[in-house]
């Protein structure tokens, strides 16, 4: 076999996830059955998930101020924080470890919180984060910055994840996340056992290619049974949500004290709301979108308002039609890093096992949500609802919102080569691997009045 053809091959099953002869768990398509879930104390959660070193290592304060001393504007600073916390971004968190050093790491809100239109909304997903560089050079720059033993140590746990990291988790585009790469990556240096760290991978990596994901809203998690698009994540939740204690946590001991306020974060996810769309919404036309929502759409995405149904239904990917391959086991839900996951501390209660399909997600606050699909590769709700507007290329125009088409404001391009004044990473390019932006043409037959007036109920979610 020549070599390039050998490559071929290995590059197809590895994004394809094919582990030969390893069964993957899975999941059927169809109804997703509820879980028990632990509960905790919402307000505790809070604190924990902004004060807590669940992430378990971090950059030594001291370093970190040599290069980040500027004053961080208020709307970025949580105000109930405290200490080198109150001077922090939201998105990091500074904490002491067990050797006794201050250290900052990013915390869940990294990915998880987002401004728009002027404020800053905890929950939603960041659409806007650059993945495109490989960070390792920097956690090496970082070394020349501390000081003394016991930080030089901490920089180096702290480096060593990062440079093991940052090759995996390069995307091509701005504002797509490669978590669960990342989560992969992770796996594969920990003893499954003992969760201790192997500067070796224990078990072959993801491909460097990452499978672009769009991270979605926490308030879902009030409506939907399993977590991630693929609803891989059952059983207990809080034991999943706290996964991004792998880049660290190197014993079942430590991360057995995580877990013990993990109902907590959970518990507080769960009181989130999608926001209210801030503009005017003419009710009239909302109220005939309606009548189109439940016509078309409610028998998946379910129905709102005064009596609330949500079908928890995972859709087959021939009927949904969107990008396979996140669904088809890229990255983390390659059969190896499952049965990592099922055999470790954190099957203890839950597990990962994910269906050949994408879920409907609840539709709260969809307005605010843009981009649309699992990929992120359909940037307004117009474009989404019929397939045949959708931009092949398309590069957004950044904190602009479209009111008209809701969702981003965007220029549609020729080809992915970047217009003058652009960086090829702001391209999105809909004919990459993961990134493709066709199915879901369940809007398509619609007349055009319906889609106008079903674009002005799905304001009011
Ligand atoms: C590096 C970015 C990143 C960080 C940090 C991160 N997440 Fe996520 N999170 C994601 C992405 C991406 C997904 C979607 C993955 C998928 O569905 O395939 C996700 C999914 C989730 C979901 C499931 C949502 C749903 O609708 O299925 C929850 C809950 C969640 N994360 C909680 C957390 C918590 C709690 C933390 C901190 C302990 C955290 N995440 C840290 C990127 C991140
Ligand atoms: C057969 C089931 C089904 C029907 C019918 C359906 N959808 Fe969906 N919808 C899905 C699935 C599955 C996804 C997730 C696909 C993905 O991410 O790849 C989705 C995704 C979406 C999204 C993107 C959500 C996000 O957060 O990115 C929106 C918006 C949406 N649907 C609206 C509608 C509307 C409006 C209708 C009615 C015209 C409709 N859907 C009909 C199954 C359906």
């Amino acid at each position: 076999m020549s070599i390039r053809l050998a490559f071929a091959i290995a590059m197809m099953s590895a994004a394809c996830g094919n582990d030969h002869g390893v069964v993957a768990p899975s999941s059927p398509v169809g109804d997703v059955p509820a879980f028990d879930q632990r509960t905790g104390d919402p307000a505790n959660g809070w604190r924990a998930l902004i004060e807590e070193g669940y992430v378990g290592c971090g950059v030594p304060l001291t370093a970190y101020r040599k290069v980040f001393n500027q004053q961080i504007p208020a709307s970025y600073r949580l105000p109930e924080r405290t200490g080198a916390n109150a001077e922090l971004p939201y998105n990091m968190t500074a904490f002491t470890t067990a050797s006794g050093v201050e250290v900052v790491t990013p915390n869940c809100l990294q990915c998880h919180a987002q401004h728009l239109e002027g404020q800053l909304v905890i929950g939603l997903g960041n659409h806007t984060s650059d993945f495109t560089q490989d960070v390792g050079f920097l956690a090496n720059a970082a070394g020349g910055l501390v000081e003394g033993d016991a930080e030089r140590a901490e920089w180096q746990r702290w480096r060593d994840r990062m440079v093991a990291i940052a090759p995996h988790t390069i995307t091509r585009t701005i504002g797509v996340n490669p978590a669960d790469n990342l989560a992969a990556v992770l796996f594969a240096h920990r003893d499954v056992d003992t969760l201790a760290w192997s500067d070796e991978p224990l078990m072959p990596l993801p491909p460097q290619i990452v499978v672009p994901v769009d991270v979605p809203p926490w308030w879902h998690m009030q409506k939907k049974h399993a977590m991630f698009y693929v609803g891989a994540g059952r059983g207990d939740h809080a034991r999943i949500m706290m996964t991004a204690s792998t880049l660290c946590v190197d014993t079942v001991e430590e991360a057995r004290q995580i877990d013990a306020y993990f109902p907590d974060v959970r518990s507080f996810l769960l009181t989130l709301k999608a926001p209210a769309y801030p503009h005017e919404i003419d009710a009239a036309r909302a109220a005939a979108g309606k009548t189109v929502f439940e016509a078309s759409c409610a028998r998946c995405h379910g129905t709102y308002g005064e009596s609330e149904t949500y079908p928890n239904t995972i859709i087959a990917l021939d009927e949904v039609g969107t990008d396979r391959t996140l669904a088809q086991g890229a990255g983390q839900f390659a059969a190896r890093y499952l049965n990592w996951f099922n055999a470790s501390f954190f099957g203890e209660l839950s597990h990962l096992a994910p269906a050949p399909g994408y879920i409907a997600p609840p539709l709260d606050g969809i307005w605010a949500t843009a981009p649309y699909l699992h990929n992120g590769s359909v940037p307004t709700l117009r474009a989404l609802l019929d397939s045949t507007t959708r931009p092949k290329f398309f590069r957004r125009s950044p904190g602009a919102y479209d009111r008209d088409a809701v969702g981003w404001r965007f220029t549609a391009l020729a080809s992915a080569t970047p217009p003058p004044g652009a960086d090829a990473n702001e391209v999105y390019d809909t004919t990459q691997l993961g990134y493709g932006n066709g199915g879901h043409t369940f809007g398509d037959a619609l007349a055009p009045a319906d889609r106008d007036a079903l674009i002005e109920y799905l304001k009011t979610l």
